[in-house]
């Protein structure tokens, strides 16, 4: 699967903007001038929202009443035309279109399977635990119709039950009418943990052979699922904690409130690595990123390196740049230096300029 095209209409600061990809492409330009924004269209079409922002409204143009994204895409030998289209109303809901034909915006998910690896990716060692969870749930949702759904679901049913525990609270409701929501709660959660701990199996089967390839280091590299609840006594949990949730106000068990951990021969990264280090296991996780994607999807995701050259030392660059030949890749850049001398030849190089 590859893309072909973009075409970004009043999207962020590029009005009327069209773009060809090429097996590598490599976008330059100063810092501000709109790079992260053409890549930030893709991702959005990848996975349904954007790393940066969770409001669409921000991405329009300034001064502009609607945005729209068109990306096309080859698979064998079939075109597919994706479009997302928004206007700027107390909404903004986003609209799909595919090949012309309006569709629920879940449709998206897996038509375009991405690997982003981003300044922000580097967060994910010992940012906030909602970052991890993310991260694994935007795999998730790309390469699992079901999950994508029960997290929606799951926020829907968390929302709900907290409103209800504060109506408890507030001698507005009744510690009986919980039950109901309680079932929810325990069905879609463990779903979700399930699913989250099968991912990181999956990962963890690759992790300690990419973090040797990256490192020259022979260490085992895992990650741990922290959950805040055990799937079988899920049910018990809660009912066990309901006091105290009503006195909160807030669901305090379920997958909204879990983590992962990333472990080196036994000891937590986040608290010993260099940055050397930190850098390593988070390009072994991409790797396995994509090993994941394309064992699920069927073919190889596309590969989005937006500014991260310019994170990297010298030889954690070669081995990024060994993996970019296997599957398209887009990559941006202010200084082409930063890029392998290798890639730089078989690469479409786009300049940006206002
Ligand atoms: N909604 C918007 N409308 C117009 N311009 C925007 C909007 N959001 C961001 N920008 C502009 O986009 C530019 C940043 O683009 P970005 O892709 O992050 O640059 P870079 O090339 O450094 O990656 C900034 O100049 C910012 O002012
Ligand atoms: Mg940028």
């Amino acid at each position: 699967m590859k893309i072909k095209s973009i075409k970004l209409v009043n999207f962020r600061n590029r009005g009327d903007y069209h773009l060809d990809f090429s097996d590598v492409t490599i976008l330059i330009g100063p810092n501000g001038i709109g790079k992260t924004n053409i890549v930030e269209g893709i991702y959005l079409i990848a996975t349904g929202r954007s790393w940066r922002t969770s409001r669409d409204l921000e991405m329009t143009e300034w001064q502009k009443d609607f945005s729209r994204i068109t990306l096309t895409t080859q698979f064998d030998d079939k075109a597919n035309i994706l479009e997302l289209f928004w206007q700027i109303n107390e909404k903004a809901i986003k609209q799909l279109k595919i090949n012309g034909t309006k569709h629920r915006l879940i449709d998206l998910l897996g038509t375009v399977p991405a690997v982003l690896f981003s300044p922000e990716t580097l967060d994910l060692l010992n940012g906030a635990p909602a970052l991890r969870r993310r991260f694994l749930d935007i795999i998730l949702s790309q390469t699992d119709r079901r999950y994508a759904l029960n997290l929606l679901e799951y926020h829907k049913i968390l929302r709900e039950r907290n409103k209800l525990l504060a109506h408890i609270k507030n001698k507005k409701a009744k510690f009986d009418e919980l039950e109901f929501w309680d079932n929810k709660l325990v069905e879609i959660g463990s779903q979700i943990i399930l699913k989250r701990q099968e991912l990181v199996k999956f990962l963890n089967k690759n992790l300690s052979e990419d973090y040797a390839k990256i490192s020259g280091k022979k260490q085992k590299l895992n990650l741990k699922y922290k959950a805040s609840v055990l799937v079988e006594r899920f049910a018990d949990t809660i009912s066990a904690g309901r006091e105290r949730e009503v006195e909160q106000q807030s669901t305090l068990y379920g997958p909204h409130r879990d983590d992962f951990l990333f472990i080196l021969d036994s000891r937590e990264v986040a608290t010993f690595a260099s940055r050397g280090e930190f850098r390593s296991v988070i390009l072994a996780l991409k790797c396995a990123e994509i090993l994941y994607l394309e064992h699920k999807v069927g073919t190889k995701p596309i590969l989005l390196l937006d500014d991260i050259f310019s994170e990297l030392d010298a030889d954690r660059r070669k081995h990024l740049a060994s993996i970019v030949s296997d599957q398209q890749t887009i990559i941006t850049t202010t200084d082409i230096d930063h890029i392998e001398k290798n890639l730089r030849k078989t690469a479409k190089i786009v300049e940006l300029n206002l």
